[in-house]
Order: C-alpha cells, then sequence, then structure tokens
C-alpha cells in the first residue's frame, strides 16, 4: 500500500490537555506531547488521528496567530457529524488526559510561495486550515481577505477570536439571515488582481467556487482548496466493473466502496492519499467505459474528456470501466 498518508517516521503520541465547546457540534481540542516535542507544520496542515479501529481520520491543526514552527500543542476543532462513522463520536467523547495516536503533520492545503493577494474562503469547520493560513498571512505583513461562512451563529466556530484577531480583513456570512448561501460568484469576481484563492468547505461551495474562478479567469495555480468531506454513496448507485488492462482481472465495485478499496483488498498495489477526490493523487486513465465523476479536482474538460477519473470516489455509469491499471 502506498498510502502517501503514511507518516513517513513514527506516530506521535499525544495526550489531551483541554478540550471545550466552540460552536453548536464543534468540540476544540488541545493535545499535548506524552514525551518530547511536536514536530513544526506549515499553515493548513493536518494529523492522522488513530481510531480503535486502526481506522484514520485527518484534522487540520489551527494557531490563531499562525505560529507553527515548535509548536507547544497541536489545537484542533472538531465537527460531530450527523452520520459519524466513529471518527467524530470518538473524538467528541475523549477526555482531558486520554491519549491519542497521531501522524506527523502533513500539508496537501499549502500557502503559495507567492507575495500576492489571497482570498481565504471558509465553509463551517472548513475553517480549521484557514485560521491558520489567514494568521500566517497576517504575521508577515501579506494582504488577505478571509470570510467565513456558516449556516447560522451557533454553528460558526472560532468566531470570536478570529474577529479579534483579523478585524475588518474578516467578514462574516450565515446562511439564515442572508436567506442563501455564501454568494461566491461576485466575491471571487471581486478579488484583488492576480490573487490566490484558498477556499475549504462542503463539496458544493468547492464546486462553486472553483467554477467561478475559472470563469473569472483564475489561473489553476491561483485555485487552492480542501475539501472536508467524503463523496457520500447515492442511492441509485449501482455495481460496475472495472477491468485492469495489465492483467486482464476484472473486479466488481459495489454500492459504498470505492475501486481503491475493492482493489487493494485483493493485493493490486495503488498509488493514493486523501480518498475524497480532492488531491488528484489517485487519478487513472479511462481506456474504455464512462465514469461517474464525484471528485472536485479534475476540470470540467477533464471530466468531458471522460478519459481519466479519480478512483478514490468516482464510479462508473457504464457497465464496465477499462482502467490503465
Ligand atoms: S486519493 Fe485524493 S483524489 Fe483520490
Amino acid at each position: 500500500m502506498n498510502q502517501l498518508s503514511s507518516p513517513v517516521s513514527g506516530l506521535l503520541e499525544l495526550r489531551v490537555s483541554a478540550a471545550a465547546p466552540a460552536a453548536e457540534r464543534v468540540r476544540e481540542l488541545v493535545l499535548e506531547p506524552v514525551a518530547g516535542s511536536l514536530p513544526s507544520y506549515a499553515p493548513g496542515a493536518h494529523v492522522e488521528i488513530t481510531l480503535p479501529d486502526g481506522d484514520t481520520r485527518p484534522y487540520s491543526l489551527i494557531d490563531l496567530e499562525g505560529r507553527t514552527s515548535a509548536p507547544a500543542h497541536y489545537r484542533l476543532g472538531v465537527l460531530l457529524e450527523a452520520e459519524s462513522k466513529g471518527g467524530s463520536r470518538y473524538m467528541h467523547a475523549l477526555s482531558v488526559g486520554d491519549r491519542v495516536t497521531a501522524s506527523a503533520p502533513k500539508n496537501d492545503f499549502a500557502l503559495a510561495d507567492s507575495e500576492a493577494p489571497a482570498l481565504l474562503i471558509a465553509g463551517g469547520i472548513g475553517v480549521t486550515p484557514i485560521i491558520s493560513m489567514a494568521g500566517a498571512l497576517k504575521a508577515v505583513g501579506r494582504p488577505y481577505r478571509l470570510v467565513y461562512a456558516a449556516q447560522d451563529a451557533g454553528r460558526m466556530a472560532f468566531r470570536e477570536a478570529l474577529e479579534a484577531e483579523h478585524g475588518e480583513a474578516l467578514a462574516l456570512h450565515f446562511d439564515d439571515r442572508a436567506g442563501g448561501p455564501l454568494p461566491l460568484k461576485p466575491l471571487i469576481e471581486s478579488a484583488a488582481p492576480g490573487a490566490h484563492l484558498y477556499v475549504c468547505g462542503p463539496r458544493a461551495m468547492i464546486e462553486a467556487a472553483r467554477a467561478a474562478a475559472e470563469a473569472a479567469g483564475f489561473a489553476p495555480e491561483r485555485i487552492h482548496f480542501e475539501l472536508f468531506e467524503k463523496a457520500a454513496p447515492q442511492a441509485d448507485d449501482q455495481p460496475f466493473e472495472v477491468e485492469l488492462a495489465s492483467s486482464g482481472q476484472v473486479f466488481t465495485i459495489p454500492p459504498g466502496r470505492s475501486i481503491i478499496e475493492v482493489l487493494e483488498e485483493s493485493g493490486i498495489d495503488l498509488m493514493y492519499d486523501c480518498q475524497r477526490g480532492d488531491c488528484g493523487i489517485c487519478q487513472t486513465d479511462v481506456l474504455e467505459g464512462e465514469p461517474d465523476h464525484r471528485d472536485v479536482v479534475l476540470s470540467q474538460a477533464e471530466r468531458d474528456s471522460g478519459k481519466v477519473m479519480q478512483i478514490c470516489v468516482s464510479r462508473a455509469k457504464s457497465a464496465r470501466l477499462k482502467l490503465d491499471l
């Protein structure tokens, strides 16, 4: 298995040093090292916490002031998912003094090495990596604007701290008061010339922001995003077959399971990382058949071509896909 998120060296043993509610269904957890010091990280990074069943869940590292070198602790914000498969329930049940195991920090959502202005857009719990990014931009004096949207005020975590830290650079949006979601198109169209766009939130927000940015002429290297949810199974998902071009082997992918899960179970060595459809690592050429795209990383032109797909989340519209594997 070539999962890139596996830490290269050992896991970190951490202890919960503080836990408190941060908003409706959101819990803030502070983790300190059981011994020694913690690795530094770059804004936008996350750690992967090991659950009791051995599975892992990624959580972004929060520092309001973007101080990410030689951290004394790691701070997380965890949303209790309505349909938790165990990860967020476990994190919400932790008490001060409990121990957890985490990977070393890794970063799929880093700030670009650029002096250009930054437009940061956060939706719900997607604010967690954005907090550290905004703090770091402020600390180095780079121009930025932070726009934070939530369904209502009760679900907006870390609001007071962000207001105190970012003042007029921060704009808040409440769906209930505004009568709808954040209007992304005018927001992105009015971004400063040459700005980099950073978006973290639910799938619909990322898809809309990407489309608006592409339409507004943002070059791909100026669009950065991280998805905070996995593609949910759809009620009418059907089984389909995957044929491997290299061996001719055929596998059936049932509803509720990914191509990666089924192939890996049979010992096929695959490259992947996020398993949410936003990093692009698992992209695979499609030789025959029609993919059903469920990712957020492909451009519309790539989707329309039907020649590539993300095998961590996407499925098939045809009965069989022949993949270049
Ligand atoms: S593993 Fe990240 S897009 Fe598939």
